[in-house]
């Protein structure tokens, strides 16, 4: 994948009026959090949500009350950013696997490479691109679960 990036055409980024990018596509250093750790540290710092991310919700508390064991089955029904999911697969130390469920095309695709990049392998993870309302096919089809969520 790095060797891809690398043969990519270098492009310019979005040009903004003033000292500072403003509108959401001009945030080019929020865009590239790997390259721009700093900043993206320093706007959720200030209590902001960086463009582009999202910043999960009580996930300590979802956490506790999901008590995931290492060997588990289960299904995340919002992936979404990968936030929950990401803490909820750091629980499993390497031994169970987790289904993360989105209907967005797009952001499925970055959220599993991100996962992937961060360790998680398809031993480990599966993104699986439908609705939740189709929660008993995909329980037929990839379950039973042992935990499930649908978190923000
Ligand atoms: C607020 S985000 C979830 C945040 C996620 N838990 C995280 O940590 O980043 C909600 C996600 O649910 C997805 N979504 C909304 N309705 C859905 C549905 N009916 N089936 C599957 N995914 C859905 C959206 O595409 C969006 O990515």
């Amino acid at each position: 994948m790095e060797q891809e990036k690398q043969n990519l055409p270098h492009k310019r980024r979005v040009r903004y009026q003033g000292t500072h990018p403003r509108k959401f596509e001009e945030k080019y250093k929020e865009h590239n959090p790997q390259k721009y750790a700093d900043t993206v540290e320093k706007v959720i710092r200030k209590g902001s949500t960086p463009a582009g991310m999202h910043l999960p919700i009580c996930v300590q508390e979802i956490l506790d009350f999901l008590q995931i064991q290492p060997g588990q089955k289960g299904l995340d029904a919002t992936l979404g950013y990968g936030g929950h999911t990401r803490k909820m697969l750091e629980c499993l130390q390497g031994q169970g696997h987790l289904y993360g469920l989105d209907v967005d095309p797009i952001e499925i695709v970055r959220t599993k490479d991100r996962l992937r990049e961060a360790g998680f392998g398809e031993d480990i993870f599966t993104a699986i691109q439908e609705n939740f309302a189709d929660i008993g096919q995909i329980g037929a089809q990839y379950g039973p679960f042992d935990l499930w969520a649908l978190a923000c």
